[in-house]
């Protein structure tokens, strides 16, 4: 009798282990990689199904100019958490206990959202790594901070397959002279997770300038870029890039799929393909105008013929961004 039980409980834990790394399963290529994350997990469907996925590609000719669309709101005081390499992503998550949780608003959100996390997207060559492409072009890298609707869900679990569930800031990530030096508080960490699984970490990080200095942003409604791929995602991608040292780039490409014993592949290239729009709309509050007029002045409407154009930026690596040139990555022609 108590054979059985030991072996009805060695299954049992067996099934659970399989059930549980469903969530360590997936990668960025291969069989496991994204076209067929869907597949792996039924749970995961809209990955191969889903019609307002994540990432995309932004048109700058077909950008919607909306001019009810505010500024983003974000709190400014210093979060804790843990740094960890999840195998897929360098991720940090913010301590659930933290009594002042950082709060997202405005900007195009009808809910307040709780900050809950950051994902850190980037190449191993300069040419690829973010995840979002604005007119084609992709950038070293790209962070992601998301949130979940607070005033709806009690955490980011329920959330993020729940209807306007999660909010998804975008930082396009670019190689230059670093533009905060409270970016370094991550960065400096980034040898203390070499290998999956391994987690450090950071107090006292102030989010809030961590953030472009620009309000100007484009928004659309899309999903997480990770599986399940829920499409319960409000995308904010800021106008402006943040920057990154060379040295810092050298250290994240360091990092490891596997463990310490067996690495396996570099982190790196962990960006999602971009998606089809499939008639979705990117809708913008870049309202440069030539007389600097504030924009209430212009009596604006959505009907208005703007035409966007993406910044050129330079192809070679050996260029290195100034932050002082402060390039916005899109800007308008009239
Ligand atoms: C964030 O929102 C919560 C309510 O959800 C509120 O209690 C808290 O004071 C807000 N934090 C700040 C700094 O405004
Ligand atoms: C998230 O909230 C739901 C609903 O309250 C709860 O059942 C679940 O245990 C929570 N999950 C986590 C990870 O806290």
């Amino acid at each position: 009798m108590s054979q059985w039980l030991l072996i009805l409980t060695i299954i049992f834990i067996n099934v659970k282990d399989i059930s549980g790394s469903w969530e360590e399963w997936w990668t960025y290529d291969g069989i496991s990689g994204p076209g067929f994350w869907g597949l792996i997990n039924p749970q995961w469907s809209m990955c191969n199904k889903g019609r307002r996925q994540s990432p995309i590609n932004i048109e700058p000719d077909k950008l919607l100019f909306d001019p009810w669309l505010r500024d983003v709101q974000f709190d400014k005081h210093k979060v804790s958490g843990m740094l960890q390499n999840t195998g897929q992503s360098l991720v940090f998550r913010v301590e659930k206990d933290s009594k002042h949780q950082v709060n997202i608003s405005g900007g195009p959100l009808s809910y307040r959202y709780q900050f809950e996390e950051i994902y850190f997207h980037y190449g191993l060559e300069d040419n690829r790594g973010s995840e979002h492409q604005i007119d084609h072009h992709t950038f070293p890298g790209e962070i992601q901070l998301y949130g979940f609707n607070k005033e709806l869900y009690h955490n980011m679990s329920e959330a993020q397959h729940k209807s306007q569930g999660v909010v998804g800031i975008s930082l396009m990530v670019q190689i230059g002279e670093p533009t905060n030096k409270e970016l370094r508080i991550i960065t400096s960490a980034f040898n203390k997770v070499m290998f999956r699984g391994s987690s450090y970490p950071i107090r006292n990080l102030p989010l809030s300038t961590l953030l472009p200095n620009t309000q100007q942003y484009l928004t659309y409604e899309g999903s997480t870029t990770h599986p399940g791929c829920w499409e319960t995602a409000v995308w904010i991608i800021f106008n402006k890039p943040i920057y990154i040292s060379k040295q810092e780039m050298y250290a994240i490409r360091r990092l490891m799929q596997g463990s310490q014993l067996t690495p396996k592949a570099p982190l790196g290239n962990n960006a999602r393909p971009v998606q089809p729009l499939h008639h979705r709309t990117v809708r913008t509050n870049i309202n440069f105008n030539k007389q600097g007029l504030p924009a209430s002045n212009n009596c604006p409407d959505m009907y208005r013929n703007m035409h966007y154009t993406a910044t050129q930026w330079p192809r070679e690596h050996s260029m290195r961004y100034r932050s002082t040139e402060d390039l916005a990555m899109l800007s308008m022609i009239n």
